[in-house]
């Protein structure tokens, strides 16, 4: 395989149960309640070991086509994402959001996400301008394959001219390199991880940080444009800590033309909110993969990992995992109490934040503030619109960690109160 530059690694793919550890449950209770039930554990995976098959594809990477002689299951399970297909448009559910978000993309056009196989599709119809090809740094394999061979300049390439060349949505390559016939071994594939992450490969697990490249927090480099995460260790993962690391480099994804203020569009931080502080789950050891890929049957009595990327309620297999620490609890219900609290709470403090841009806008066109009175209220609004944004746009409304999206909640509301008490 042809790769130049791209710096190739490894990540071991035996995850070890951290509960063993902080002794919560040992590996070995958890086989047990399992085997009282039909479905199989990740132990009983028939992990395959064959050489990497040869490709026919331009860039190098093996298609799903060609994995799919070896891993049938895996690529018709992974071909299932096009099941999730539904869409809410946030702008209507949550009016507020347009007044907050006034003159950036997501004013405009904003939808909830859905399964991988729409990813290029989506990318390119979205109404959001997206000028350069660094919108593409999440969408597609063959993407990844090209910043691999061409550095970060891939990143400021036309984005039309670049999307027009791209195949694969998310597939294979973006988590497994060409290494799956390896037992489905785990790679870093995206530059901006294997730079930031690579010191903490053995602490984060391989099924957490093969997620951990997309849904995240990141910003583009102001000198080139290229795609970067905002921190290297898991402390520098807080919403504190990346707000801090964004005011000390002065960076703001736009300046708002109504208030003056220089503000943040937090992105999509599954992965930093599930390491986060509060987040039991992590510190047990559990990865993404264990709640959002199943372990099925197939009907030849294969025992495989799912790739269909599920809500955990929706799959009895994994509500089985659930229950070796849960006990009968009724997740849904458990899950869904917890998603309606944290909602409520972001539709009062949005509105709040939407006011309180009201009354900054007002304030500015008044002309009665001095230039440096203002820059201290808008900075307390770019907090608050961080917090508050760090929080909406995590897919999991709280389910990953509800701790830290209340804490989320209370910074924001906090800091409007703050900021509003400075109005004369
Ligand atoms: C290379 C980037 C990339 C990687 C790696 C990745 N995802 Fe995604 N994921 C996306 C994008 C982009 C979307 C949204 C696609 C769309 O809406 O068109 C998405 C959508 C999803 C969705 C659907 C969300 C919804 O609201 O319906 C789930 C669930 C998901 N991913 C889970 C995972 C899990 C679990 C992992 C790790 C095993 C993972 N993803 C790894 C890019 C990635
Ligand atoms: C302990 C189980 C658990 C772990 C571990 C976990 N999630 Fe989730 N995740 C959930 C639950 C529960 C929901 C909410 C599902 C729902 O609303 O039906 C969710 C929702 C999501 C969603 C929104 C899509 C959807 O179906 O609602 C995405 C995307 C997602 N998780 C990605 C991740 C990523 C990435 C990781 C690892 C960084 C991760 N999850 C780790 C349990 C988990
Ligand atoms: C979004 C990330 C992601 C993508 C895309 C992905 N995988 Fe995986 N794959 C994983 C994770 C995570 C595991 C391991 C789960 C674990 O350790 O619990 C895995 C495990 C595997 C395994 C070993 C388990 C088994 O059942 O044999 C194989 C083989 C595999 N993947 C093949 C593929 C193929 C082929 C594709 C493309 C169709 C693919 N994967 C796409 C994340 C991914
Ligand atoms: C290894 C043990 C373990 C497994 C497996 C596990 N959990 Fe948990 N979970 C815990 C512990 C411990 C807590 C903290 C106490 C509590 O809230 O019940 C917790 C908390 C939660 C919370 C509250 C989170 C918050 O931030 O408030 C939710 C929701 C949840 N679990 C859902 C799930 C779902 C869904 C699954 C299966 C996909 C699952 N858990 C699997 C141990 C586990």
């Amino acid at each position: 395989m042809k790769r130049s530059g791209g710096k190739k690694v490894l990540l071991a793919c035996t995850v070890a149960l951290a509960a063993a550890v902080v002794g919560f449950m040992s590996p070995l209770v958890r086989k047990a309640a399992a085997e009282e039930t039909k479905y199989p554990t990740r132990d009983d995976v028939d992990y395959v070991y064959i050489q990497e098959p040869k490709t026919d594809s331009e860039n190098g990477i093996i298609t799903e086509d060609e994995w799919a002689e070896y891993f049938p299951e895996i690529v018709e399970s992974y071909r299932a994402n096009a099941d999730n297909s539904f869409t809410i448009d946030y702008l209507k559910e949550d009016t507020y959001l347009s007044n907050i978000y006034e003159g950036y993309g997501f004013a405009i056009d904003y939808e909830s996400a859905r399964g991988h196989e729409y990813c290029l599709e989506d990318v390119q119809s979205v109404a959001r301008p997206h000028p350069l090809s660094n919108c593409l740094t999440c969408k597609s394999a063959d993407f990844t394959a090209m910043v691999m061979m061409m550095g970060e300049d891939a990143y400021s390439l036309d984005f039309e001219e670049t999307a027009s060349k791209l195949v694969t949505n998310v597939g294979c390559f973006n988590c497994h390199g060409n290494a799956a016939g390896n037992g489905g071994q785990l790679m870093l594939t995206h530059d901006y991880q294997i730079e930031n992450l690579w010191d903490l490969t053995d602490e984060i697990p391989a099924a957490t940080l093969a997620c951990g490249q997309c849904h995240i927090e990141y910003y583009f480099k102001p000198e080139n444009k290229a795609t970067n995460s905002p921190y290297s260790s898991i402390e520098g993962m807080s919403p504190d800590a990346i707000l801090a690391y964004y005011d000390e480099m002065g960076f703001a994804d736009w300046t708002q033309e109504s208030t003056g203020a220089a503000l943040l569009k937090a992105q999509h931080p599954e992965f930093e909110t599930f390491m986060g502080e509060g987040s039991n789950h992590a510190l047990l050891g559990l990865t993404c993969a264990d709640c959002h890929m199943a372990t099925e049957t197939a009907d030849d009595g294969t025992v495989y990992i799912s790739h269909t990327l599920v809500s955990p309620l929706t799959s009895d297999s994994i509500l089985q995992k659930c229950a070796t620490c849960h006990g009968d609890t009724d997740m849904a219900d458990k899950v869904h109490t917890l998603q309606a609290a944290v909602t409520a709470r972001e539709t009062e403090v949005g509105t709040a934040l939407s006011d309180f841009k009201d009354q900054l806008a007002e304030a500015v066109a008044s002309g009665d503030y001095t230039e440096e009175e203002l820059d201290e209220i808008r900075y307390v609004y770019r907090a608050a619109q961080w917090y508050f944004d760090f929080d909406y746009v995590e897919n999991s409304e709280g389910a990953h960690n509800s701790t830290l999206a209340n804490y989320c909640l209370d910074k924001a509301e906090e800091l409007i109160a703050e900021g509003v008490g400075m109005f004369q």
